[in-house]
């Protein structure tokens, strides 16, 4: 059965005018849960004189048991958004309406069909806020150091949207630091509109999210080959998203051909490369 909890904002960081870091903090103190997951956030919405809730992945690791952090956009378009709306009007100290943790879409694997344990590189895309969860991938990983090759790619349409880019870019230094085998740890990520001019001083990568695994037909690799410095492989390597629809067949399309294919199309083994959550 699914509870509800009240829980407290205690940290609300306006990244720009529609998009927003909060961190909560249950009253009846942090569920056990999987890095990975979702749950939902729920706000009385006067107009309807009910509580609406909507599901949120947790960007916050398992092993932090102080808070939930969650990175949210304001839906404005076509028309306001019920919860992000209330919650972009929300303050420090006001209570929200907390579900339980849920979802096994982006849990980690580790441990591949035939019991070993997988070792494999994991390799993370998130379109937009879909980079959620996998700033917790980077949190758990780091934090129970882990010694698996992590990339984490992030597409966005302005670079003032590449939300966690500091956090990230940071982890990646400390990979170059330690040694790749203490912590391997690699950040990209894309620019979507490149032409417009508030993305005039971006000179990464650009493109969609998934243009990372399009594969350039003169030489057989893709830019995550070359980032990889081998052909990734089902054997070598394991995909999450989470995003758009669009951002997800991107990826299951240009990977197929290596051998492919998502939890949801295991092969006969059991095997398989790819784990993802859509935007739905
Ligand atoms: C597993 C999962 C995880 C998620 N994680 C995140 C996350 O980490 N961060 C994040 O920002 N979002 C996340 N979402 C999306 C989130 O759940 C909500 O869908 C989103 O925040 C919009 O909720 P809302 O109540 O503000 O909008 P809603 O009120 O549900 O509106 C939804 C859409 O309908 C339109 N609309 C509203 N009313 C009307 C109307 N009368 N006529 C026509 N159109 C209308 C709105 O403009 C909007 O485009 C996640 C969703 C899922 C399923
Ligand atoms: N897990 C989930 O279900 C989940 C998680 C997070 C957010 N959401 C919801 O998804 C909506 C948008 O999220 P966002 O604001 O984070 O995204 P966004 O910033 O609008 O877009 C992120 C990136 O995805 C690209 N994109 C847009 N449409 C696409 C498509 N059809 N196929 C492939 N790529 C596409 C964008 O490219 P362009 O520049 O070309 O548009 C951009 O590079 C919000 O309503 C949010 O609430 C759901």
């Amino acid at each position: 059965m699914v509870t509800e909890t009240k829980a407290k904002i205690i940290y609300r960081e306006l990244l720009k005018e529609d998009l927003v870091v909060i961190r909560l903090v249950p009253e009846t103190g942090m569920p056990e849960y999987q890095t990975g997951q979702f749950l939902t956030i729920g706000l009385p919405i006067p107009a309807e004189k009910k509580i609406v809730r909507r599901a949120y992945s947790i960007a916050s690791h398992a092993e932090n048991r102080d808070y939930f952090e969650f990175v949210i956009r304001w839906v404005r378009k076509p028309l306001p958004g019920r919860v992000t709306t209330e919650l972009f009007y929300s303050s420090v100290g006001d209570e929200v309406y907390l579900g339980d943790p849920s979802g096994t879409a982006l849990q980690i694997s580790d441990t591949l069909h035939n019991d070993e344990k997988d070792n494999r590189r994991v390799i993370c895309v998130g379109g937009g806020t879909g980079l959620a969860p996998f700033i917790a991938f980077a949190k758990h990983f780091h934090d129970t150091n882990d010694k698996r090759e992590v990339i984490v790619l992030h597409g966005a349409s302005y670079v003032d949207e590449l939300s966690y880019k500091r956090f990230l870019t940071d982890l990646e230094l400390e990979s170059e630091k330690r040694g790749k085998e203490e912590w391997n740890f690699r950040y990209r990520a894309a620019i979507s509109r490149p032409k417009e001019f508030f993305n005039r001083s971006w000179n990464g990568h650009v493109g969609r999210v998934e243009s990372f695994f399009k594969v350039d037909k003169k030489t057989g690799l893709s830019p995550i080959d070359e980032m990889a410095g081998e052909e990734i492989t089902p054997e070598n390597s394991i995909i999450y998203i989470c995003g758009y629809q669009g951002t997800i067949d991107g990826v299951i399309d240009s990977t197929a051909s290596r051998g492919f294919v998502t939890e949801h199309e295991k092969k006969s083994d059991g095997s398989f490369g790819i784990k993802f959550e859509s935007y739905g």
